[in-house]
């Protein structure tokens, strides 16, 4: 069968997820971890800013040389027959290029500081209504933070053996994963990593399905080398975007989320159309469950670390899990479950203060990144933490300040004006740049976008890349403390299993995330500690499907 995009195929080793926690595990990876930024972003431009930009580009090439206050560099004219035009200006071309002063980047300094600091009251304020949203979301179906029960009834034991196939559509790659459990918290996976374009993000939803079930036949076949004549394999389909579920083989996309935006598929049950293609193209593979990341994250982590109560997920998207009773689930009520049941909750918290944006400190720039997104409105929380936007938070301030003349003046910067052009993962580069000259900057400045920059420049940028990080983290943390509060974990302390590109990668995401749980909570927020975790769409996923099928043998089978 011959596949839309190419496996990630070079082979390597035990690299991957190195789990401390399970000293026994082993993960063998075929795939490579692209960790790429490229997926990015469905949809932009039109937004204010942009329209603004359009206009005073006009405007500066109409009327002859630049003065402070318009821009010089770069822009785009139309042509009486509506064609654009790109033109690039330099008004003096024997003068060194300016660049901001001193007194300017300090006064910037000072303004952005103060847009993008939360106050330990601030963040107080924040939990207290995240934590009325969750209860909100629990007490009814349809609510703006859904509280999706999971169909996953407790804890495991540990001790949950057997073969599992694994599949995850994240945000950025697709994985595909046989997981061995080994019980006593072991396990080893054998994996493969396949590229998303952004083509496949906005195709057919069932196109885009069948391309997941070609990628999962390629790698019965080739990699794991099974014939049809071998058992059907239990899979796990960690399909990481909002869906309710009745059953733990059933969910209804409720909307995208992270730039995907394939037609037909909100509102249709994702695990139905994914069976039907397992079925058309005849793959050795039976769906057990469909998982949320944040699930799987909860539940792996918890296999190897039983005080783990959360799961959060800071990557190019950001949600939590954790394990809820049913008595807590008034929405559930005609299921008559018992009240003490234990039953793992996607919270969306991503979607918090979506279209009433009552609480949330928005900036004019995550406005602007909603505006132009192709969901205006929706997951306003997930915005202004997930790293899919912090890049662009922080291209659209300096490209403001491009606008006001402040910055970068005779210099082409017409490639730093593509939206979402610079990458989460430049902010994390700038923010560990080890030297004095800030070199890991000029690098990124001009390689990537051609200009050049001043060590006061420099400084600012990493400064800003320092408030924007923050801001992010300790947004992270109001979300945390919301449910840790709601669950009453304070007094005993607990683990939260964290996962994602911004946790991992982003410095110092983790240690924000803590001080600011002591902003909170004061000295016992030090009692909530954040550790990576588990590979949850993984071997998460195969924890589940083997809980599933546990259940399923007992009799235990609950649908909504
Ligand atoms: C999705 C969640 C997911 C999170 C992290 C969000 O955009 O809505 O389902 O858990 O991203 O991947």
């Amino acid at each position: 069968m011959e596949l839309a995009s190419s496996p990630l195929s070079t082979p390597t080793t035990g690299g991957g997820i190195p789990r401390t926690a399970s000293p026994g595990s082993q993960v063998l990876d075929n795939g490579t971890n692209i960790g790429s930024a490229s997926g990015r972003k469905a949809s932009f431009g039109g937004g204010a800013l942009g329209q603004n930009f359009a206009m005073e580009r006009r405007g500066s090439a109409e009327s002859g040389p630049a003065r402070r206050g318009s821009r010089r560099g770069s822009g785009v004219v139309m042509t009486p027959g509506g064609a654009p035009v790109v033109y690039h200006t330099r008004t003096d071309e024997d003068r060194e290029f300016p660049h901001a002063e001193k007194k300017t980047i300090a006064d910037l300094l000072r303004k952005y500081e103060s847009l993008l600091t939360l106050t330990p009251q601030r963040m107080r304020m924040i939990v207290h209504a995240i934590e009325e949203t969750l209860d909100k979301g629990l007490q009814k179906d349809g609510q703006i933070v859904p509280m999706i029960p999971t169909f996953v009834f407790g804890w495991p034991t540990g001790e949950e053996v057997g073969e599992y196939l694994a599949l995850d559509l994240g945000g950025t790659n697709l994985r595909v994963c046989l997981v061995d459990l080994q019980g006593h918290g072991k396990f080893e996976v054998t994996q493969t990593k396949y590229r998303l374009t952004e083509e496949q993000k906005q195709e057919d939803g069932q196109k885009l399905l069948d391309f997941c079930a070609e990628c999962l036949d390629n790698f019965i076949t080739n990699t794991l080398g099974r014939t049809e004549n071998d058992p059907m394999l239990p899979l796990g389909f960690t399909f990481s975007y909002p869906c309710s579920q009745l059953r733990i083989d059933h969910g209804e996309l409720i909307r995208w989320t992270k730039g995907f935006g394939a037609p037909n598929i909100e509102g249709h049950d994702v695990a139905a159309m994914f069976a039907s293609s397992l079925k058309r193209l005849n793959v050795n593979a039976e769906l057990t469950a469909l998982i949320n990341d944040t699930t799987g994250t909860l539940i792996a982590s918890n296999y190897v670390d039983p005080n783990t109560k959360i799961a959060v997920i800071f990557g190019t998207g950001c949600n939590a899990a954790y394990m809820e009773t049913a008595g807590n689930i008034p929405k559930m009520s005609s299921v008559g479950l018992e009240a003490d049941q234990g039953m793992a909750i996607n919270c969306e918290w991503g979607a918090f203060d979506s279209f009433d944006h009552q609480h949330l400190p928005r900036t004019k720039y995550d406005i602007i990144i909603d505006e132009s997104s192709n969901k205006p409105g929706e997951q306003s929380f997930e915005k202004m933490i997930a790293g899919l936007y912090l890049g662009e938070v922080f291209r659209l301030i300096l490209c403001e300040l491009i606008d006001s003349g402040d910055l970068f003046l005779g210099q082409n910067t017409y490639k730093l004006e593509k939206a979402y052009a610079f990458d989460t993962a430049f902010l994390s580069l700038m923010e560990s740049d080890p030297t004095d000259e800030l070199l890991t900057i000029i690098g990124v400045f001009s390689h990537f976008f051609g200009i050049e920059t001043t060590l006061e420049e420099r400084q600012f940028f990493r400064q800003l890349a320092v408030l924007i990080g923050t801001r992010a983290a300790r947004l992270s943390a109001c979300g945390i403390a919301a449910i840790v509060s709601k669950k009453g974990y304070l007094e005993k302390g607990c683990a939260v299993g964290a996962d994602g590109s911004l946790y991992n990668k982003y410095p110092n995401f983790a240690n924000r995330v803590h001080a600011a749980l002591v902003d909170i909570f004061g000295e016992k927020g030090k009692r909530i500690v954040t550790h990576h975790a588990e590979d949850g769409s993984g071997v998460g996923s195969a924890i589940i499907a083997a809980m599933t099928k546990a259940r399923k043998e007992k009799g235990f089978y609950v649908d909504y």
